[in-house]
């Protein structure tokens, strides 16, 4: 049995917050900003739109796609650092918002790798045959745990989610290979104390090695040539972290996600909110090999490749 995604779909709040604005809240520039982020605008959610209800929306979409209703689910698996309390889990709200009565639920925490931890765990409930159809949700309301007195964290960060159904594909379709890793002696240098605290160089450094390191491992595992990378979609939390990423793999640009952008680093939600506005555009197709690799706080990362489609 090989498990893939048959449903994608994401949300994002409708309040935009440009490099602009922020120049007037502290001292930073757009200028600043866009060079050394690419970043140049992000969405903040307000006071009464919570993580949960982002996280609502986009698992309704993707299972709309999916054409499955919520007694069809089996396992609920929600990535996140910005659950609305510590307990009950935000997986457990969706479930009852979803009336998935007969779907397991828990949220993960993997910080920005979220996302790659909770896909690949739910491939390997498929592939033994336990479960059918599992939610995977990325969503965070970083808002609420961003500081925004300090410049060095403030202008990277945005609220999002994004959510995927995985289930039973056919043969050669589904995930193809994938990596997971952590590195807990790096978790000094990107936290949470009361807002988040990070050593952006020590950071940067280790994102640009093991974004380039995982992708080529997935390729190599799943017995794949870069030439046979058709998307590439990095977490969505520095330009120039994806750009090397993408340099490593040779990719033209137009072969990966660029969503910061818009929506700057949206944590664990960057990764599926690329994959469903990839879908959208049409840059992802049935068939494609399509490579997914994050990172984030631990440390933790993943990567998988995965080739497109039912
Ligand atoms: O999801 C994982 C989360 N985190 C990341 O992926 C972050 C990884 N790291 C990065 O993306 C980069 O390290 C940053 C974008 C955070 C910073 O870029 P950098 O090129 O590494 O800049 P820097 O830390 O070397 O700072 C350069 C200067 C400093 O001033 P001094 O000390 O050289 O005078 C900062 O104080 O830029 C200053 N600075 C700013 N200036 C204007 C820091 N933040 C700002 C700002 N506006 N917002």
């Amino acid at each position: 049995m090989k498990a893939g995604v048959i449903g994608v779909g994401h949300y994002v709040p409708e309040q935009v917050v440009t490099n602009f604005d922020l120049e007037k809240r502290m001292d930073t520039s757009d200028e600043w900003i866009r060079t050394r982020t690419g970043i140049e605008e992000r969405r903040i959610a307000p006071d009464h739109i919570d993580t949960s209800d982002m996280g609502l929306e986009a698992a309704k979409k993707a299972m709309s796609d999916a054409g499955i209703s919520g007694e069809d689910l089996d396992l609920i698996l929600v990535a996140t650092v910005t659950p609305d309390q510590p307990f009950p889990s935000v997986a457990c709200m969706l479930q009852e918002k979803l009336g998935a009565k007969k779907a397991a639920a828990m949220d993960l925490s993997a910080a920005c790798a979220g996302f790659m931890y909770g896909v690949i765990t739910a491939s390997q409930f498929i592939e033994t045959g336990a479960y059918q159809n599992i939610l995977v949700v990325g969503v965070e309301k970083l808002s609420k745990i961003v500081d925004w007195e300090d410049r060095n964290t403030a202008v990277l960060f945005g609220d999002g989610a994004g959510a995927v159904v995985m289930g039973p594909v056919s043969e050669g379709k589904g995930v193809l290979s994938f990596e997971l890793g952590a590195d807990g002696t790096g978790g000094q240098y990107l936290y949470q104390d009361k807002f988040v605290v990070m050593n952006g160089r020590e950071v940067f450094k280790f994102a640009v090695r093991q974004m380039g390191e995982s992708s080529v491992n997935v390729i190599e595992k799943a017995g794949l040539n870069k030439d046979d990378v058709d998307f590439l979609i990095p977490h969505q939390a520095n330009m120039r972290i994806m750009e090397s990423a993408r340099e490593r793999l040779g990719l033209p640009i137009e072969k990966m996600s660029t969503t910061v952008k818009s929506y700057g680093n949206t944590s664990s939600a960057s990764i599926p909110i690329s994959i469903s506005e990839a879908v959208e555009k049409g840059q992802i197709k049935d068939g494609d090999v399509v490579v997914m690799v994050g990172f984030g706080g631990g440390l933790t990362w993943g990567a998988i490749a995965v080739r497109w489609g039912k």
